[in-house]
């Protein structure tokens, strides 16, 4: 194994290989494979870009196709088949089902580019400067998401001041003591709050990197009604746990709510090419021709790929795969890891889930565990204050044998320091 080459030239920016030490060669379904043919279960899946697995036969065949019939590669935004087409397939699969009248704008093509264009369009439609955003929310790593991000190391890195943004109470921890919804009204409604009214509040419904911190139901319900009364949008960032992570295609749909914007990425090509739809409500359609742009808008791949694994959503159901996936998880959680100790909190929903070691007051735990747990052949990370949950996001398609596998070599890891 050689990672001479990374270690002399990479950045030292690098940082999952930090985790990961090996050098990958090949990939199939939930499984990373080394180039000397070491497998790994994947219970990472790109950060979330892979809920359909690595090189999925169908997508792959549908990408193979395409670039094969010399169909367009690069485009722009010019009008295109392979857009035409993952366009309908969104509408008609996913979006109008729900009854969800959006328009879609295809920004540059990695999440924080959906979330740049989504916090502009805010602000230009509201002519209002200032944004909400939720402690613990993470939006990207460009200047506009990195002010709506709360992680202060990644913050630290902007090397200037972020302005614009306010950080809102996630009902967590000590924050879930209080009502934060009446907080949030009364910084609103109080001449004297100091804070003025934002443009938008944008939000993930399950805090990812910020520790599998589901947000209650009533409290997505009353934030919507909250926005309605004061004339703010709401921007709903489904970038890591939309695409049916949780279990319904939309994070928000458990609410019964519906955001006036919403970011996705990361899935929604389905094959980890980059492709990011910001979902915009028609009457905010505000923007002005090329006012936002970029060159590697509405990638043409990965429009192929995308449609594709809409159809993969409907055909295998993989809606009702995550149901029974999460209740395997559920069980096996509950069963092995819960018992290990009682101060070990279970979080999460469908199929991201969260092993949070904090209250164990033992800062190393979650790496040692994780580390344990690569050497025995999973790939898996952590999230949250400190890195101390443990997070779980395999690909929805993972088969249960995996499933059961990972999750076996988590639970021998975390015996192995727990139960000394
Ligand atoms: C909720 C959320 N928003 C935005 C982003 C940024 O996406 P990207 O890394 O593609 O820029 C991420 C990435 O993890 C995310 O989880």
């Amino acid at each position: 194994m050689d990672t001479q080459i990374f270690e002399r030239y990479e950045s030292a920016v690098r940082s999952y290989c930090r985790s990961f030490p090996v050098v990958f060669s090949k990939a199939k379904g939930a499984k990373l494979i080394t180039e000397e043919g070491k497998e790994y279960i994947d219970f990472f899946a790109g950060a979330g870009a892979l809920n359909y697995g690595h090189n999925n036969d169908k997508i792959k065949a549908a990408l193979i196709d395409y670039i094969a019939g010399d169909n367009v590669s690069h485009a722009l935004d010019m009008y295109t088949v392979a857009k035409r087409e993952f366009i309908q397939a969104l509408q008609e699969k996913i979006l109008q089902p729900r009854g969800l009248d959006y328009r879609l704008q295809f920004p540059a093509p990695t999440g924080t580019n959906a979330i740049e264009a989504a916090l502009k369009l805010a602000r230009k439609v509201k002519g209002r400067t200032g944004v909400f955003s939720f402690q613990g929310g993470f939006h990207g790593m460009t200047l506009g998401a990195l002010a709506a991000t709360g992680n202060k190391y990644n913050r630290g890195g902007a090397g200037q001041e972020l302005g614009g943004v306010t950080f809102m109470p996630y009902p967590f921890g000590f924050m879930s003591t209080f009502d934060t919804i009446q907080y949030i009204e009364t910084v609103l409604t109080d001449p004297n709050s100091g804070i003025g009214k934002p443009a938008a509040i944008v939000l993930e419904t399950v805090q990812a990197e910020g520790g599998i911190v589901v947000a209650p139901v009533e409290w997505l319900q009353r934030l919507r009604k909250l926005c309605d009364d004061h004339d703010i949008l709401m921007i709903v960032d489904d970038i890591q746990v939309g695409c049916g992570r949780t279990g319904t295609f939309f994070s928000f749909e458990r609410a019964g709510i519906v955001p006036d914007i919403v970011t996705l990425s990361k899935s929604i090509s389905g094959y980890g090419i980059p492709l990011s739809v910001v979902l915009l409500k028609p009457e905010l359609d505000k923007w002005g021709p090329g006012e936002h742009n970029g060159t590697f808008r509405g990638n043409q791949m990965a429009f192929v790929g995308g449609k594709r694994a809409l159809e993969i959503w409907e055909e295998e159901n993989v809606a009702g795969q995550v149901k029974a996936k999460a209740e395997l998880i559920t069980d096996f959680l509950n069963q092995h890891i819960a018992s290990l100790d009682t101060r070990i909190q279970l979080r999460g929903l469908g199929m991201i889930r969260g092993i949070d070691l904090s209250a164990l007051n033992h800062r190393e735990l979650p790496n040692l565990i994780l580390e344990r747990c690569f050497q025995n052949g999973l790939i898996i990370e952590d999230a949250g204050r400190f890195g101390q949950v443990i997070k779980m996001i395999p690909p929805l398609v993972i088969p249960e044998a995996e499933l059961l596998q990972g999750l076996n070599i988590l639970k021998e890891a975390m015996e192995h320091y727990l139960k000394r």
